[in-house]
């Protein structure tokens, strides 16, 4: 191994830019030598960009490569599980987007073959390196507004077409592919797990688009309660197929989509991506400010430098691949729950 790691990164479409900027930002521990991505030319062109030494289109080719020691997963979710197998397999580390994938069996898989290789499982739920993670956390653990809290998160996101956000069968709908980032920090701030969920959706997309052939809706649109552990409560909401109207025109909408914990002695405005602001008998106070587009490369940055350090220092990556199927099968309990219109208990999915 070189003194610095070296690094490959397959998919190099929106959100691998975080992951090529978050290396760029580490140059002192990690090095890119190559991407990979279906299209040529997108892997050209990040490579360009980063001066990545080698781009090409089959990923099978990069994980064969001796001298690439880890791997970040950048490609629609279903794929991460698989591809996080064989790079295993192929013994290399692995940094996967989230979320972990679609179904539990290909993650378990994956979570066998790292065991097996020795290798480190990561999986890219940044929000946790958010300063804003911590101050939640600590506001939770100081009873500032007591307990049980009932956390809240709001999604809505406006859609000119049916595309892969809302297609079941590549990145499984809002309650996989966003509300595994709620689900992952709550269970953080509150310490405390899901045990069980009751939800109600539907497919919203199948009223505006025509779904075309061989694709599958998700539900995406609906509420989802989760019961933890502790004793708190968590109201997920998610509306991925309205209308795509200009920013303008969703931000009434936007506005009461902040996140809230809300407790018997006080609340909590904002969360892991906003200012936080807590109020309570005592009065009101600000917990974290900082601008979040700042914030959201730097939380990347700090995700890969976690990442880098688990390789070599053997420390924790920040998520685990066991974090991500835990997320995951809190999600694929809420769509069980959508379809049966029952309770259904985490530990069965
Ligand atoms: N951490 C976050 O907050 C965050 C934000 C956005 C997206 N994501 C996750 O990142 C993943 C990718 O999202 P995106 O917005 O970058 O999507 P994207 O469509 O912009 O990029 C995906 C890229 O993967 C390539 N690809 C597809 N299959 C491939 C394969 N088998 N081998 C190699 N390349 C392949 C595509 O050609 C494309 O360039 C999703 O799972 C998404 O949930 C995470």
């Amino acid at each position: 191994m070189s003194s610095r790691l070296r690094i490959g990164i397959i998919g190099a479409g929106g959100i691998s830019g975080q992951h090529f900027a978050a290396y760029a930002a580490n140059a002192d521990k990690a090095e890119l030598v190559c991407v990979a991505d279906l299209n040529l030319e997108t892997a050209q062109a990040r490579a360009r960009e980063y001066n990545v030494p080698d781009a090409v289109c089959d990923y099978k080719a990069l994980l064969a490569r001796r001298d690439i020691d880890a791997v970040s997963i950048c490609t629609p979710t279903k794929f991460h599980p698989i591809i996080a197998r064989e790079a295993f397999e192929a013994g290399k580390h692995v940094l996967s987007e989230k979320p972990a994938g679609l179904e539990t069996q290909p993650v378990k898989a994956a979570i066998a073959a790292a065991r097996q290789a020795g290798k480190v499982y990561a999986i890219g739920f940044m929000e946790r390196q958010f300063d804003t993670f911590p101050a939640l956390r600590d506001a939770m653990r100081a009873a500032a507004i007591g307990r049980p809290v009932v956390a809240r998160d709001m999604a809505y996101v406006g859609m000119a077409e049916f595309c892969q956000w809302l297609d079941a069968d590549l990145n499984g709908g809002p309650f996989i592919d966003g509300c595994c980032h709620p689900i992952d920090t709550w269970s953080g701030i509150l310490e405390s797990r899901v045990t069980e969920v009751y939800a109600h959706g539907f497919a919203a997309s199948e009223c505006r688009f025509t779904i075309p052939p061989g694709r599958k809706a998700a539900m995406d649109t609906g509420d989802a309660v989760l019961r933890f552990e502790s004793g708190d409560r968590g109201v997920l909401t998610a509306c991925w197929a309205l209308p795509k109207l200009p920013g303008a025109a969703l931000a009434p909408l936007r506005a009461g989509a902040r996140y809230t914990i809300v407790g018997p002695k006080g609340f909590l405005l904002g969360g892991v991506r906003e200012d936080i602001q807590m109020v309570t008998e005592q009065g009101e106070s600000k917990l974290v400010h900082q601008d979040f587009k700042k914030r959201y490369s730097v939380a990347h940055a700090r995700q890969v430098a976690a990442f880098c350090k688990a390789i070599t220092d053997g420390t924790a990556p920040g998520a685990t691949g066991e974090d991500g199927l835990y997320a995951l099968q809190v999600t694929l309990a809420i769509l069980t729950s959508m379809r049966e219109d029952r309770v259904v208990r985490v530990a069965d999915m």
